[in-house]
């Protein structure tokens, strides 16, 4: 059976088919994957059943791999698996439980960016025969495309402070007291300053590089004027004409290209409804 990639009915995303992730992939399928995620920037895999050996080997694939700076939710016999997962055993949560609560890009306060991440769902929540917990994923190339002339003038140029202690603010001021980052997360990632408009290595299409959870405020720009333009932008990243849904299935194998995307997860459940999932995450290159 040869890999077949069919597009969603979105404007972004593709479901890879005929393809068990739990194998060592020839050349050829690992090419046509490659060339599915930059021309579909989300590719879903559906009805695997992996270990974390296998997932460690096909992320693998695509380049080193990074542990995530909030180290106690890296599985404790693979970091570079971060668990992802509303979980509690002995009172502690034992992954990270509010992933992706605002519209975001992975790692986008880092300096160097991750290029991917692959999710596996082990346990996913339902309600009446539906599953709960979607992850929403928005293409930033098409967001860039959308604005107008003006903007894109206005913007060319400019840069953005980006940090994860802006997220953790956020949660905090919306009711969540334990979100408070601890002070190796903090050594580990400082805020970063990237430009807001950034070139796809690969397609060189632009991205409209700021997103809701991490970029802190547009810089050289007095800080009113600053913030409603991070809002008006902020706008065009969200835009329901330019997501992709995913409902989540157990066995499901989520990737997505980094760069082009933002995603955001929906927390419509709670314990004692457990998600519980496996993400790795694919080192990047220096941004623009
Ligand atoms: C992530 C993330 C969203 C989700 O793992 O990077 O944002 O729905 N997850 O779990
Ligand atoms: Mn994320």
């Amino acid at each position: 059976m040869t890999v077949t990639i069919r597009p969603m009915d979105a404007p972004i995303g593709a479901e890879v088919q005929n393809v068990d992730l739990a194998q060592d992939l020839d050349g050829e399928s690992f090419r046509t994957i490659e060339a599915a995620l930059a021309e579909h920037s989300v590719l879903v895999f559906r009805d695997q059943n992996l270990t974390e050996d296998q997932q460690l080997r096909f992320s693998r694939r695509f380049g080193d791999l990074e542990a995530h700076v909030l180290s106690q939710y890296n599985h404790p016999k693979h970091p570079e698996i971060l668990i992802v997962s509303n979980v509690k055993e002995n009172g502690e949560h034992i992954g990270i439980y509010d992933a992706g609560r605002y519209w975001h890009t992975d790692l986008s306060y880092m300096a160097v960016p991750s290029k991917g991440s692959i999710l596996y769902a082990i346990e996913i929540p339902h309600k009446d025969g539906e599953p709960l917990g979607d992850t929403l994923f928005a293409s930033s190339a098409a967001a860039y495309d959308a604005l107008p002339d003006d903007t894109k003038a206005r913007i060319d140029g400019l840069s953005a402070l980006y940090s994860l202690d802006h997220r953790h603010k956020k949660l905090v001021a919306d009711g969540d007291a334990e979100a408070v980052l601890s002070d190796e997360a903090k050594t580990k990632a400082p805020e970063c300053v990237h430009h807001i408009v950034q070139r796809h290595p690969v397609t060189g299409r632009k991205i409209l590089y700021v997103n809701e959870g991490q970029t802190a405020g547009i810089l050289d720009m007095p800080a009113e004027e600053g913030q409603a333009l991070l809002k008006e932008l902020l706008s065009y990243c969200s835009d329901a004409s330019r997501v992709y849904r995913h409902k989540w299935r157990v066995g499901d194998v989520v990737m997505w290209d980094n760069l082009p995307t933002q995603h955001l997860a929906i927390a419509d459940y709670e314990l004692p409804d457990r998600r519980y999932l496996w993400r790795t995450t694919l080192r990047g290159q220096p941004m623009g």
